[in-house]
């Protein structure tokens, strides 16, 4: 095992320091341009914030993303009809700030005004990563654009769940991960950080909150040795 992923396992009560704050330290909040800027409910996005977006080359609706996360995408949709013969569509990636707000307005009126239930499943304006434009909702064409739970029984939802990581994808909202990530299990919904971080997140099967903490971590251990001088230590 890597001692990057050695410095995850001593990590194993991220968890409650996400709860208490400790996050605030952890995200390169400094790159919005770049490929791990965490967009959460702690981590909000200016209304303004746009990103760069092309038009993805894929079967779907609400096709913009951000042009590395646009090429990323066309390349998996294609392994995964290679794989399977299943052809997977987009169903929405770059969500403007007052489009978040439209969605969750909705998702309010669908539960009745349950703010508690609202919040489980949409993010709120400026919370989502959509607006990142990293992030897209995946369906099938043969299954259509619902998205729900079941998308992840189903051959494209596996192929995802089991692949994305191949492309740079993760699947940000995983069962177990609620406490931490503050959404349902969304199988549907990939967020683009590159292959690197991507197969990293995988093999340590953890949440992108988990991951920026042990980057932090990680960063740490590299410029701070025992007796101060810098350099690297084992
Ligand atoms: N459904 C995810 C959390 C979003 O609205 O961005
Ligand atoms: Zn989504």
């Amino acid at each position: 095992m890597s001692s990057f992923l050695q410095s995850i396992g001593s990590l194993a009560t991220a968890g409650m320091m996400l709860l208490s704050g400790a996050l605030e330290e952890a995200a390169p909040q400094n790159d919005i341009d770049g490929l791990l800027f965490l967009a959460n409910r702690q981590w909000t996005l200016h209304e303004a914030f746009e990103p760069e977006l092309v038009i993805t080359p894929v079967r779907g609706q609400v096709r913009r993303l951000r042009p590395d996360a646009a090429a990323a995408l066309t390349e998996m949709f294609e392994a995964c009809k290679k794989d399977t013969g299943v052809t997977l569509m987009s169903v929405s990636g770059y969500r403007e700030y007052a489009k978040q707000a439209r969605i969750y307005q909705r998702k309010l009126r669908s539960v009745k005004k349950n703010v508690e239930k609202a919040d489980e499943y949409v993010a709120r304006p400026g919370a989502s990563e959509h607006q990142l434009g990293l992030a897209m909702d995946v369906g099938q064409v043969q299954t259509g654009t619902q998205l729900s739970s079941s998308f992840g029984k189903t051959k494209g939802g596996k192929w995802v769940l089991e692949h994305c990581w191949e492309y740079g994808f993760i699947l940000r909202y995983n069962k177990g991960w609620e406490e931490i990530t503050g959404y349902q299990y969304e199988p549907w919904h990939v967020r683009y950080v590159g292959k690197e971080n991507a197969r990293l997140i995988h093999e340590a099967d953890i949440p992108l909150e988990t991951y920026l903490l042990a980057v932090r971590e990680s960063v740490l251990l590299d410029i701070v040795t025992p007796n101060g001088t810098g350099g690297e230590i084992e």
